[in-house]
């Protein structure tokens, strides 16, 4: 997620500005930027890396203003460059845009843009928007459709309105430099009210060192603050008096966290944000994407290789750890719902085993850091031997990303905390995804299953929402079984995975030895670890191979082990077997790993916590494994 910071007041801009992006780093981000106005015009200044590199340049500048925008860039389009760090604006020098979402329709916009002229300097969407404010603000221009007689707010509203998709803005305008223009749609804006200065943020991390009074905005809001005026009106036609735009009275509301608090968004710590994370993560995973009634899932990454893929004869994930295991989960919906043959490679294995691979074969990289040395160096190997390489990948312009032919962006936001949990459940919602784009393009799924998959998935949101009302329950199941020193995960199918990666989860963080097997395995060998009281934890959805769970939970019933149970709500046969039981809402068979992983994720940090361990930063672990 980008880090917006906009400053109108009484006070020089810079400084505060600058102050401002320094509490907004914990966001994450690839590049920095600030634009301020004095009486010489607009000065602009970028840089890639850390803000105090932006901040040194600015130092030997003496700028003298006291209205500016400033941004941290979390790259989603468009690799990290100065070019591509926002401010955007255009070769007019008279708009100035900081952006933080994403415009779905952009390239349509961007295109339409340029027939009347508009000259582009990235491959960013955010620059559009700057564009499209000029090009409904600048009277003189003849081509601009959209006259509002040169008036900022107005041309702001007109542009807005043609965009589809999320934003946080903060903009300036250098022909009226006495106001700033703040507008919110899917992404979060506030206004901080200070002494004589107003500070608009994305978070309330970037005020709180001045102001802990707040207004925030609302999406289809749109905010005109200049001096000691903050007028706020809505976006799009409303009902009623708001209609034409007359003001909004907004309350007042006072911040009562501190800085440590805010970048955790209220959580003890970030692995439990980004676990509660997970509804906005499919969302945005899916965003401009799963387009149901048309039973079709766009991935656009893709359409420069879509002739390759519909020659493929296999398909290769090469992964490590969690994004392993959501590859997995992959082989199983793309054999079993597209009909493409996949084999899912340890991706420290892969090179070493001299795999077979062709021009028919795609070899596909699953990482969330799109930095890891081992799946790196898997897609090097499989480049050599002509595969067609792919990437779901978080991290945009990372070492995977320029390395493979063409990939799909996570679109989370950087995941900080070291144990992966809302990557996992983006990696496998982007490859239900996949296995709809793929399974129509081999022609092996018809419009029907491909609906099924879709309109499913856009209900999964509020499905996952509804398993944090377990919380509790999980919470006690922790606190009951914190001590044990051996966990088992059991599951089939779909769900053997899950097990994975529940058994992976508990060990990286609470250190307690896990191990993860296909349930049929019980029987092969782990079954004779059971005694009374060792923990089974077994993933027993109501889905096609529930039965044959239900026997492997007898045979550990047999021997006294205690069994927790992942059970699809209203089951009520699991409660009588079961020890312990945590419910999740039905879904299709695919898209159960989904919601599987949220209570064994949300398990794993409990007992963490309950162990007096450091669930964000484990012993021993790294957050992107860069060496081999
Ligand atoms: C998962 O919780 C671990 N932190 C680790 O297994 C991780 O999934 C693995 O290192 C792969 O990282 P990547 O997704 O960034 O490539």
């Amino acid at each position: 997620m980008c880090g917006i910071v906009g400053y109108i007041g009484k006070n020089e801009a810079a400084p505060i500005l600058l102050e401002g992006l320094k509490r907004l780093e914990y966001r994450g981000y690839d590049s920095a930027g600030i634009a301020v106005i004095n009486s010489a015009g607009v000065k602009c200044i970028k840089s890639v890396g850390r803000v105090k590199k932006l901040e040194k340049l600015l130092l030997k500048k003496k700028i003298g203003s006291n209205i500016g925008i400033a941004h941290t860039r979390w790259a989603t389009h468009g690799k990290p460059s100065i070019a591509n760090a926002h401010p955007h604006f255009t070769t007019h020098k008279n708009i100035f845009v900081v952006h933080n979402g994403i415009i779905e329709n952009y390239q349509e916009l961007k295109d339409q843009l340029k027939k009347k002229g508009h000259k582009f300097v990235t491959d960013t969407d955010s620059e559009v928007i700057a564009h499209l404010i000029e090009d409904c603000y600048h009277p003189t221009r003849k081509d601009s459709d959209d006259k509002p007689k040169g008036h900022f707010e107005k041309a702001v509203k007109a542009a807005l309105k043609k965009i589809i998709g999320a934003y946080g803005l903060a903009i300036i305008c250098r022909d009226e430099p006495d106001k700033i223009v703040a507008a919110r749609y899917g992404s979060p804006l506030l206004i901080g009210i200070g002494k004589k200065e107003k500070i608009i943020a994305s978070d309330a991390a970037a005020v709180i060192g001045r102001t802990k009074k707040v207004i925030y905005l609302e999406d289809g809001e749109i905010a005109v603050i200049n001096g000691s005026k903050i007028k706020v009106s809505n976006i799009y036609s409303a009902k009623g008096s708001e209609a034409s735009g007359k003001s909004i009275k907004k309350k007042i509301n006072t911040i009562t966290w501190g800085q440590d608090e805010i970048s955790k968004a209220g959580y003890n710590h970030f692995m439990a944000k980004e676990i509660h994370e997970a509804p906005e993560v499919i969302i945005n995973s899916t965003r401009g994407r799963c387009i149901a009634a048309r039973s079709l899932a766009k991935l656009g990454g893709l359409e420069s290789v879509k002739k390759e893929l519909k020659n493929i004869s296999r398909l290769i994930i090469v992964a490590c750890g969690t994004a392993r295991n959501a590859g997995l989960v992959g082989e199983y919906m793309i054999e079993e719902a597209a009909g493409i043959p996949v084999e899912v490679e340890y991706a420290s294995e892969f090179r070493y085993r001299g795999p077979i691979v062709n021009k028919n074969t795609a070899v596909m990289a699953i990482s969330q850091s799109g930095e890891t040395a081992d799946t790196l160096a898997a897609i090097k190997e499989a480049k050599k031997q002509d595969a067609l390489t792919l990437g779901i990948v978080n991290v945009v312009g990372s070492s995977i990303t320029r390395e493979t032919d063409a990939g799909v962006y996570n679109h989370i936001g950087p995941e900080i905390a070291v144990a992966s949990t809302k990557a996992y459940i983006s990696e496998i919602i982007i490859l239900a995804l996949l296995t709809v784009f793929l399974g129509k393009t081999h022609k092996n799924m018809s419009a029907k299953k491909a609906k099924e998959i879709l309109y499913e998935i856009e209900k999964l949101p509020k499905k996952v929402q509804s398993i944090f009302g377990q919380e509790q329950i999980i919470k006690k199941i922790a606190r009951k079984y914190k001590r044990s020193d051996n966990f088992l995960y059991l599951g089939r199918k779909y769900n053997y995975p899950t097990a994975l990666e529940g058994a992976l989860k508990l060990k990286e963080i609470s250190y307690i030895h896990a191990e993860g097997h296909p349930t049929g395995e019980m029987k092969h060998g782990p079954i004779a670890m059971i005694e009374p009281d060792f923990p089974s934890v077994f993933i027993t959805p109501k889905d096609s191979v529930y039965e044959k769970n239900i026997s492997g939970i007898e045979e550990v019933k047999a021997r006294d082990g205690k069994i927790i149970c992942i059970a699809t709500q209203g089951d009520k046969k699991i409660s009588k077997l079961a020890d312990d039981v945590i419910y999740i809402p039905k879904t299709i068979e695919m898209l159960t790993p989904i919601l599987a992983a949220l209570p064994l994720h949300l398990l794993a940090y409990y007992i963490g916590v309950g162990k007096g361990y450091n669930v964000d930063k484990p012993r021993n672990l790294a957050k992107s494994v860069t060496v081999e």
